[in-house]
């Protein structure tokens, strides 16, 4: 399975900061391609601005969230059609900063992958526990439920990714041990293979404190395909070494 690298921006950058990171990273991908995929998810105002300084250079554009309808009233919000027109291929959904900030329940999650699959993008979708969570030996009952009430019927190897970012690792330089990663995308590679059409084949990402010290070692953990990056992606140099420790597992 290739692995995805994503990079999700969050809410940081402007424009001037995009348009030099984004040719840094061009520059580096011309000069040695890497058997990895590559994906860039910045903050919607600076996705038509970001997709056409991708254009043709086989990095791939991604929305970081979107609406479960395709137009409408709905203040403020941005749909998959939208994301589409402007040449995204993936969007992240049911991130823990969106499920806190927002209170996103996994079901509604599940109904924005689903309008996100309708429309034609892979819907990474994200799952994880707490601190608490873990610390009370719960993790895998918690993320076996995200599973289940986030991802959608239809979703297949193609049409979704899912991505396991413990919140308790999310930007605190704190990271699960490697048999704990190993332990919990075997967990979620069982389910899938119980729940999806295709689950066998489905991409799972680790998120979390990634860094370009700890890919390569997270990244040859079994049943881990990727890697989905916050601070580390905003910094071209960064970014390009987790791609490297990827390319290392790629065997
Ligand atoms: P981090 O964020 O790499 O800054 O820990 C990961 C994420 O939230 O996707």
């Amino acid at each position: 399975m290739r692995s995805l690298v994503a990079g999700n921006w969050k809410m940081n950058g402007s424009l001037a900061m995009a348009a030099g990171l984004v040719a840094d990273i061009k520059a580096r991908h011309q000069k040695a391609v890497l058997p990895v995929d590559l994906l860039l998810c910045p903050p919607f105002p600076y996705l038509a601005a970001v997709g056409s300084q991708l254009k043709g250079a086989g990095i791939a554009l991604g929305g970081q969230d979107c609406h479960t309808a395709g137009s409408g009233a709905h203040t403020g919000d941005v749909s998959a059609a939208m994301l589409v027109d402007l040449g995204c291929c993936y969007v992240i959904l049911g991130h823990s900063e969106r499920r806190t900030d927002h209170s996103e329940s996994s079901v509604l999650v599940a109904s924005k992958a689903k309008a996100a699959i309708g429309a034609g993008l892979v819907a990474i979708i994200c799952v994880g526990e707490t601190e608490a969570q873990r610390n009370a030996g719960d993790q895998n009952k918690i993320v076996e439920k995200q599973i289940v009430e986030s991802v959608p019927a239809d979703a297949t190897a193609e049409n979704a990714v899912i991505a396991y970012e413990p919140v308790w690792a999310i930007g605190t330089g704190k990271t699960p041990t490697v048999g704990d990663v190993e332990a919990m995308h075997r967990h979620i590679r069982g389910l899938l293979k119980q729940r999806v059409s295709g689950g066998a084949a489905m991409r799972i990402l680790y998120g979390g404190s990634v860094k370009p010290t700890n890919a390569a070692e997270l990244m040859a953990v079994p049943e881990v395909n990727g890697a989905l990056v916050g601070g580390a992606s905003l910094k071209a140099e960064d970014f390009w070494g987790i791609a490297e420790g990827a390319a290392k597992s790629a065997g």
